[in-house]
């Protein structure tokens, strides 16, 4: 978490006109959306932060609040800086909110067609020079950049969760993403106190491609009966060093999410059984049990 808002702010106006991203639209009141607008804001940003429904952006604004005074808690902020960076998110259930925007962040659920739809229309309602980047986690930036009559200003900002903790982002550049938009988009994210790391466009990315066969294989070894859910997370916590095992980071991610992106996998390399999702992922998600969301997966949060 970035100290020190009013640093910040000086940097702002020191830098005056040339600093390129000054405005923050973030499309998505959702866990990724809310915790991007507070690092956004945290790190001086103003932002707006755009749903499709009130209830959603209320729930969102909670979400920052309970984060941020975590942060206070911890002492790592003081409640100044909280309050500031409270004050610095608008909300709006407006589609147009995001039209002087200098960077729109787009962080909707991960259909295809919605995210093609989406950007399609920010393009339209963004001014000619903004940046359109989507948080998507296994959707190609091409074919999102398709979408629109920019692809040049098209980019990928693949934030981890949960996003005001974890330091990376995923910087993935489409075959006609501009050096200049890259740049860019890598000071905004330093800004924003993350360390963004770069990639081309590629089925899962970097971190999908590793992580998620990963997490699928844990399963498979549930489901053959190789070891109960606690002794596998327990064997890569302590064994490897994981924070949590893959089976709660299964749970904290979705079980659907992490479902989906398999199957971009196997689909985007040719049907390669190495990416094939497991029976058991399979039907854990038509029974609906998705993770910490809906309060079961292979653990229990109720
Ligand atoms: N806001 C602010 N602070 C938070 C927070 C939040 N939402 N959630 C946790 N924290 C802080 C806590 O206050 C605590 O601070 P401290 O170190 O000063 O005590 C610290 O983070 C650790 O939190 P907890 O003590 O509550 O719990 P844990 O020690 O279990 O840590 C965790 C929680 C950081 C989430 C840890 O479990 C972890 O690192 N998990 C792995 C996360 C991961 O791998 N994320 C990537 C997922 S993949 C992805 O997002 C890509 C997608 O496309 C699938």
């Amino acid at each position: 978490m970035r100290m020190g808002l009013e640093r910040a702010f000086m940097d702002g106006m020191c830098l005056g006109n040339d600093m390129s991203i000054q405005s923050i639209a973030v499309l998505g009141a959702g866990q990724m959306g809310n915790g991007i607008a507070q690092v956004a804001a945290c790190a001086g940003y103003d932002v707006t932060m755009i749903d499709i429904n009130q209830d959603y952006l209320d729930k969102g604004m909670v979400a920052v609040k309970n984060s941020l005074s975590r942060v206070v808690k911890k002492e790592r902020m003081n409640q100044d800086d909280a309050d500031l960076a409270i004050a610095k998110i608008s909300t709006s259930t407006h589609k147009n909110a995001a039209s002087s925007a200098d960077l729109v962040i787009e962080a909707i659920p991960e259909i295809p067609e919605l995210k093609f739809s989406t950007f399609s229309e920010f393009d339209e309602i963004c001014k000619p020079d903004a940046i359109l980047a989507s948080n998507t986690s296994s959707i190609s930036i091409n074919a999102i950049a398709k979408a629109t009559n920019r692809p040049e200003r098209v980019i990928g900002m693949h934030f981890m969760n949960p996003v005001p903790v974890m330091k990376l982002v995923e910087i993935i550049n489409g075959s006609a993403t501009s050096p200049e938009v890259t740049q860019l988009v890598l000071d905004a994210c330093e800004k924003m106190d993350k360390i963004p790391l770069s990639c081309n466009d590629s089925p899962g990315f970097v971190s999908n491609r590793i992580l998620c066969p990963m997490i699928n294989e844990a399963i498979l070894t549930l489901e053959e009966g190789v070891a109960e859910p606690e002794a596998i997370d327990g064997i890569m916590k302590l064994g490897m060093n994981h924070p949590i095992g893959p089976l709660a980071l299964a749970d904290l991610i979705g079980l659907d999410t992490i479902l989906h992106i398999m199957n971009v996998l196997y689909e985007g390399f040719d049907k390669d059984p190495k990416y094939k999702p497991s029976q058991l992922l399979e039907d854990m998600v038509v029974e609906g049990k998705l993770g910490r969301k809906t309060g079961s997966g292979f653990y229990n949060y109720e």
